[in-house]
Protein backbone atom coordinates (compact mmCIF):
# COMPACT_ATOMS: atom_id res chain seq x y z
CA UNK A 1 0.00 0.00 0.00
CA UNK A 2 2.74 2.76 1.31
CA UNK A 3 4.60 1.74 -1.86
CA UNK A 4 1.69 2.49 -4.41
CA UNK A 5 1.33 5.69 -2.53
CA UNK A 6 5.16 6.52 -2.82
CA UNK A 7 5.10 5.75 -6.38
CA UNK A 8 2.24 7.77 -7.63
CA UNK A 9 4.29 10.38 -5.93
CA UNK A 10 7.49 9.79 -7.80
CA UNK A 11 5.19 10.48 -10.94
CA UNK A 12 3.87 13.03 -10.04
CA UNK A 13 7.00 14.70 -9.18
CA UNK A 14 9.10 13.57 -12.42
CA UNK A 15 5.97 14.43 -14.54
CA UNK A 16 6.09 18.27 -12.68
CA UNK A 17 9.83 18.69 -13.40
CA UNK A 18 9.44 17.68 -16.98
CA UNK A 19 6.96 20.08 -17.60
CA UNK A 20 9.15 23.02 -15.81
CA UNK A 21 12.23 21.70 -17.92
CA UNK A 22 10.02 21.72 -21.42
CA UNK A 23 8.75 25.57 -20.41
CA UNK A 24 12.30 26.80 -19.54
CA UNK A 25 12.73 29.57 -22.26
CA UNK A 26 15.58 28.63 -24.92
CA UNK A 27 17.12 31.64 -24.06
CA UNK A 28 18.21 30.99 -20.82
CA UNK A 29 19.55 27.01 -21.81
CA UNK A 30 21.22 29.07 -24.16
CA UNK A 31 22.88 31.11 -21.19
CA UNK A 32 23.67 27.90 -18.98
CA UNK A 33 25.38 25.89 -21.92
CA UNK A 34 27.53 29.59 -22.90
CA UNK A 35 28.69 29.30 -19.29
CA UNK A 36 29.67 26.04 -19.47
CA UNK A 37 31.81 26.39 -22.10
CA UNK A 38 33.40 29.32 -20.50
CA UNK A 39 33.71 27.50 -17.33
CA UNK A 40 35.74 24.17 -18.69
CA UNK A 41 38.52 26.46 -20.37
CA UNK A 42 39.26 27.96 -17.21
CA UNK A 43 40.55 25.16 -15.91
CA UNK A 44 43.00 24.55 -18.42
CA UNK A 45 46.43 24.86 -19.32
CA UNK A 46 47.85 27.80 -21.20
CA UNK A 47 51.49 27.59 -23.06
CA UNK A 48 52.81 31.02 -22.32
CA UNK A 49 56.05 32.46 -23.96
CA UNK A 50 57.28 35.50 -22.13
CA UNK A 51 60.54 37.12 -21.31
CA UNK A 52 61.24 37.72 -17.31
CA UNK A 53 64.59 39.80 -16.60
CA UNK A 54 65.62 39.31 -20.10
CA UNK A 55 65.29 35.43 -20.29
CA UNK A 56 63.00 33.96 -22.79
CA UNK A 57 60.46 31.55 -20.79
CA UNK A 58 57.91 28.68 -23.00
CA UNK A 59 56.04 27.67 -19.88
CA UNK A 60 52.59 25.62 -19.76
CA UNK A 61 50.53 27.36 -16.73
CA UNK A 62 46.99 26.98 -15.48
CA UNK A 63 44.79 29.75 -16.78
CA UNK A 64 44.02 31.06 -13.24
CA UNK A 65 47.93 31.40 -11.96
CA UNK A 66 48.67 34.74 -11.26
CA UNK A 67 52.28 36.68 -12.30
CA UNK A 68 53.25 36.63 -8.47
CA UNK A 69 52.63 32.86 -8.36
CA UNK A 70 54.34 32.24 -11.48
CA UNK A 71 57.50 34.04 -10.55
CA UNK A 72 57.13 32.65 -6.64
CA UNK A 73 56.02 29.22 -7.48
CA UNK A 74 57.38 28.04 -11.08
CA UNK A 75 60.36 30.29 -12.00
CA UNK A 76 61.97 30.45 -8.11
CA UNK A 77 62.02 33.75 -8.16
CA UNK A 78 61.00 34.72 -4.87
CA UNK A 79 61.92 38.81 -4.26
CA UNK A 80 58.79 40.04 -5.37
CA UNK A 81 56.69 38.58 -2.05
CA UNK A 82 53.14 37.96 -1.24
CA UNK A 83 51.64 40.09 1.19
CA UNK A 84 47.90 40.33 1.26
CA UNK A 85 47.54 38.69 -2.51
CA UNK A 86 44.28 40.83 -2.69
CA UNK A 87 45.85 44.59 -4.74
CA UNK A 88 46.49 46.62 -0.50
CA UNK A 89 49.74 46.04 0.11
CA UNK A 90 51.90 46.38 -2.74
CA UNK A 91 55.07 43.82 -1.92
CA UNK A 92 54.18 42.02 -4.83
CA UNK A 93 54.75 45.19 -7.27
CA UNK A 94 56.89 44.06 -10.93
CA UNK A 95 56.94 45.91 -14.27
CA UNK A 96 55.31 44.49 -16.72
CA UNK A 97 56.88 45.86 -20.23
CA UNK A 98 58.11 48.81 -18.27
CA UNK A 99 54.71 49.96 -16.56
CA UNK A 100 54.39 48.80 -12.74
CA UNK A 101 51.81 46.54 -11.63
CA UNK A 102 50.47 44.33 -8.69
CA UNK A 103 51.39 40.83 -9.77
CA UNK A 104 49.28 39.10 -7.46
CA UNK A 105 46.09 40.66 -9.19
CA UNK A 106 47.72 40.13 -12.41
CA UNK A 107 47.05 36.96 -14.39
CA UNK A 108 49.56 35.40 -16.35
CA UNK A 109 47.74 34.87 -19.00
CA UNK A 110 47.75 38.13 -19.63
CA UNK A 111 51.24 39.09 -20.11
CA UNK A 112 52.01 36.92 -22.79
CA UNK A 113 54.69 37.80 -24.88
CA UNK A 114 55.48 40.55 -22.61
CA UNK A 115 59.00 41.55 -20.81
CA UNK A 116 58.31 41.40 -17.27
CA UNK A 117 61.34 42.76 -14.51
CA UNK A 118 61.44 41.79 -11.12
CA UNK A 119 63.67 43.12 -8.45
CA UNK A 120 66.45 40.01 -9.15
CA UNK A 121 66.56 41.74 -12.71
CA UNK A 122 67.27 45.61 -11.48
CA UNK A 123 70.44 45.57 -11.12
CA UNK A 124 73.66 45.48 -14.15
CA UNK A 125 75.11 42.16 -12.43
CA UNK A 126 76.95 43.27 -9.54
CA UNK A 127 76.03 47.09 -9.82
CA UNK A 128 72.64 48.08 -7.61
CA UNK A 129 70.34 49.76 -9.59
CA UNK A 130 71.05 53.46 -8.55
CA UNK A 131 67.02 53.23 -6.58
CA UNK A 132 68.59 50.26 -4.61
CA UNK A 133 71.66 52.31 -3.85
CA UNK A 134 69.48 54.82 -2.58
CA UNK A 135 67.72 52.60 -0.27
CA UNK A 136 70.45 51.54 1.14
CA UNK A 137 72.23 54.72 1.32
CA UNK A 138 68.88 56.53 3.33
CA UNK A 139 67.93 53.85 5.36
CA UNK A 140 64.56 53.04 3.31
CA UNK A 141 64.05 49.66 5.15
CA UNK A 142 63.93 47.77 8.35
CA UNK A 143 62.76 44.20 8.02
CA UNK A 144 62.85 44.39 4.23
CA UNK A 145 59.90 42.65 3.81
CA UNK A 146 58.65 45.31 1.64
CA UNK A 147 61.28 46.67 -0.21
CA UNK A 148 60.97 44.61 -3.42
CA UNK A 149 57.68 46.46 -3.98
CA UNK A 150 58.69 49.57 -2.68
CA UNK A 151 62.18 49.89 -5.02
CA UNK A 152 60.30 48.50 -8.10
CA UNK A 153 56.81 51.25 -7.57
CA UNK A 154 59.65 53.81 -6.43
CA UNK A 155 61.58 52.94 -10.06
CA UNK A 156 58.08 53.41 -11.87
CA UNK A 157 57.13 56.58 -9.40
CA UNK A 158 60.56 58.13 -11.23
CA UNK A 159 60.16 57.10 -14.59
CA UNK A 160 56.38 58.33 -14.42
CA UNK A 161 57.83 61.83 -13.52
CA UNK A 162 55.55 62.06 -10.39
CA UNK A 163 58.49 63.69 -7.96
CA UNK A 164 57.83 67.13 -7.82
CA UNK A 165 57.21 67.30 -4.46
CA UNK A 166 57.01 65.04 -1.01
CA UNK A 167 53.40 65.39 -1.24
CA UNK A 168 53.46 64.17 -4.97
CA UNK A 169 56.22 61.04 -4.33
CA UNK A 170 53.52 59.91 -0.96
CA UNK A 171 50.71 60.27 -2.60
CA UNK A 172 52.32 57.87 -6.09
CA UNK A 173 54.11 55.78 -3.56
CA UNK A 174 50.68 55.54 -1.13
CA UNK A 175 49.64 51.87 -2.83
CA UNK A 176 53.16 50.48 -0.88
CA UNK A 177 52.50 49.78 2.69
CA UNK A 178 55.36 49.18 4.87
CA UNK A 179 54.56 48.14 8.59
CA UNK A 180 58.10 49.35 9.53
CA UNK A 181 56.98 52.53 8.79
CA UNK A 182 60.08 53.45 6.45
CA UNK A 183 58.47 55.98 5.18
CA UNK A 184 60.36 59.01 5.67
CA UNK A 185 63.87 56.89 4.13
CA UNK A 186 61.91 55.46 1.20
CA UNK A 187 60.57 59.43 0.24
CA UNK A 188 64.30 60.14 0.86
CA UNK A 189 65.86 57.31 -1.37
CA UNK A 190 63.45 58.85 -4.14
CA UNK A 191 64.40 62.24 -3.74
CA UNK A 192 68.22 61.02 -3.83
CA UNK A 193 67.78 59.47 -7.47
CA UNK A 194 65.25 62.35 -9.12
CA UNK A 195 68.21 64.71 -8.26
S1 LIG B 1 50.53 41.01 -2.37
FE1 LIG B 1 49.92 42.12 -4.13
S2 LIG B 1 49.22 43.98 -3.33
FE2 LIG B 1 49.66 42.82 -1.55
S1 LIG C 1 60.69 47.55 5.91
FE1 LIG C 1 59.50 46.22 7.12
S2 LIG C 1 57.56 46.29 6.18
FE2 LIG C 1 58.69 47.82 5.16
Amino acid sequence: MEKQKYSRRFFLSASAMVATLAFIPAGVKAFYENVKKLVVPLKEKLPLTLSINKTKHSLSVDTRTTLLDLVREQLDLTGSKKGCDHGQCGACTVHVDGQRVLSCLTLAATVQGKEVTTIEGLANGDQLHPMQQAFIECDGFQCGYCTPGQIMSAVGCVNEGHTRSVGEIKEFMSGNLCRCGAYNGIVQSIQKVTQ
